[in-house]
């Protein structure tokens, strides 16, 4: 370096694509278990692991939506909100890849992956707890790794949208009870209603909570997909997770993680 100039950041001239983003240890991940190989299993690996790295992503982009509302800054956590639901939208069109799998196909190497299922993703789990939708019920399925039963125990018990939201609503003078329990809910529902009712005047927490509404519409989509995918490929079999499959799945299609969203839009009135 000559004398007065400035040491360069770029000086690893040799970084290539390639190195930058693990290419090689990424491509080497896909294992089908299948003997001899069967074709379509490549298919279902790859869209979970790439659903598993998006759900990556998600969580970190709910974790930053999360500080901002609690610095009562609703349009910078929107930000986040709303990359998260574009996430999601792909994650939607997704799932339908696997229409191109024919049953029989499926079958032909469902019983190498057996006990393994959807029932066992962390993130995904964990996803459902960040959004506020906490069911302990759900760690059973995580016994065998004490490494994860850890970080659902952490998510259950740490902040949630839910919380974080409404810990805004309160900061930025709102009158809404800190949790929505049975008790607390018509209070949450009336504390809200001003953000609808005159949503000029709340412009930047109306933006916020309307993506919030997004996301958990998407996240309602896409367990109505998923759902009639499952029922596509394997019918009324059951899932390889134990559960009664497509009647289990539909039985969650209708969770809401922000019901007081959905609710309040009924409360609606032209008031003069
Ligand atoms: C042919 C494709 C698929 C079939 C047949 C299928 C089947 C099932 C079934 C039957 C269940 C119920 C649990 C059980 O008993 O195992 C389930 C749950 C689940 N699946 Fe899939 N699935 C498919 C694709 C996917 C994909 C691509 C993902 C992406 C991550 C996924 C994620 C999940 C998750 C997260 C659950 C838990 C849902 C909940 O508890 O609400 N599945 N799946």
């Amino acid at each position: 370096m000559s004398g007065g100039e400035k040491p360069s950041v770029y000086t690893k001239t040799d970084l290539t694509y390639n190195d930058y983003l693990k290419v090689p240890e990424l491509i080497s991940l896909q294992k089908p278990l299948s003997q001899p190989e069967h074709h379509d299993e490549m298919l279902f690996i790859i869209i979970h692991q790439a659903y598993e790295l998006w759900f990556k992503l998600c969580l970190h982009e709910l974790e930053r939506a999360m500080d901002h509302m609690e610095k009562n800054e609703p349009l910078k956590a929107q930000h986040f909100v709303k990359r998260t639901v574009e996430i999601f939208r792909v994650l939607l069109g997704q799932i339908h890849i696997l229409e191109t799998m024919r049953p029989i196909d499926f079958l032909g190497f469902r019983d190498h992956l057996m006990p393994a299922s959807g029932f066992q993703s962390l993130q995904f789990r964990e996803l459902e707890f960040v959004a506020g939708l906490k069911e302990p019920a759900y760690l059973k399925y995580f016994q065998n790794r004490p490494d994860y039963l850890e970080r659902l125990n952490y998510r259950l018990s740490s902040r949630d949208l839910n919380a974080s939201y409404l810990k805004m609503l309160g900061g930025m003078g709102f009158s809404v009870p800190a949790q929505d329990t049975p008790e607390s809910h018509e209070a949450i529902l009336e504390g809200i209603r001003p953000i609808y009712q005159k949503p000029e005047s709340h412009l930047e927490l109306y933006l916020l909570t309307e993506s919030l509404l997004d996301l958990d519409q998407a996240l309602a989509f896409w367990r109505e997909h998923h759902v009639k995918v499952v029922e596509r490929v394997i019918g009324f079999k059951r899932g390889t997770g134990g559960s009664s499959g497509v009647e289990y799945l539909r039985s969650q299609a209708s969770k809401k993680a922000f019901p007081y969203l959905w609710e309040v839009r009924t409360l609606l009135k032209i008031e003069n």
